[in-house]
């Protein structure tokens, strides 16, 4: 399995915990990394697991090239695809809006026919609202918090990743399982 991971970042903060933490964290698996503003349609055409990173800016917004894409990114197919998401935000200085990106983009994937994998509990984070949740207890992805709890990120990250994982491993197991049905 390889895994494609498209990120955005304004600040950088997304951009130092892809290269930091992600990428290292999720060998043995192949990554291509890909800034949004360089997406090229043909990206989407591949089997591999997407990862979608995404912080959160301006009360709720996307970032601004996830922004800038966001019209083509709702026309994309995304019929057996899995994907796994990730968003950073401030859950202190903007709680109401706390990883609304996150929930933006899980909405569409799931509109245009995809698979989320990678939901991830809300216990321990302090906010009011946000548009990235399933339900009470979980986000549909990794929640960040590079403004207020940066020394929770690489558990986080690792943790995450773990889930990924077995989450893949499930998944894999599931398709073999009914080729062989
Ligand atoms: C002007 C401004 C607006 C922001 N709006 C939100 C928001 O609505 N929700 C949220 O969770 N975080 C918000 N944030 C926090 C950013 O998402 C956070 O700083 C993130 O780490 C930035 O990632 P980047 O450097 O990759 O762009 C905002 C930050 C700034 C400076």
């Amino acid at each position: 399995m390889k895994i494609k991971l498209i990120f955005g970042s304004d600040t950088g903060n997304t951009d130092y915990v892809v290269d930091t933490y992600i990428i290292n964290l999720l060998d043995p698996y192949k990554v291509e990394v890909k800034e949004v503003h360089n997406l090229k349609p043909e990206d989407w055409k591949t089997d591999d697991l997407i990862i979608l990173g995404i912080p959160t800016w301006y009360d709720g917004d996307l970032q601004s090239d996830w922004e800038d894409y966001y019209e083509e990114f709702t026309q994309i197919d995304f019929t057996g695809k899995t994907v796994a998401i990730f968003g950073l935000g401030d859950q202190i200085g903007y709680s109401e809006y706390f990883v609304d990106g996150i929930g933006i983009l899980a909405k569409a994937v799931l509109h245009n026919g995809g698979t989320i994998i990678g939901h991830w509990p809300t216990e321990g984070y302090d906010f009011d609202e946000s548009k990235g949740l399933v339900n009470d207890d979980y986000f549909y992805g990794l929640a960040i918090d590079e403004d207020n709890e940066s020394d929770l990120t690489f558990e986080r990250i690792d943790k995450w990743i773990k889930q990924l994982k077995t989450e893949i491993g499930q998944l894999t197991e599931f398709a073999q399982n009914l080729e062989m049905a």
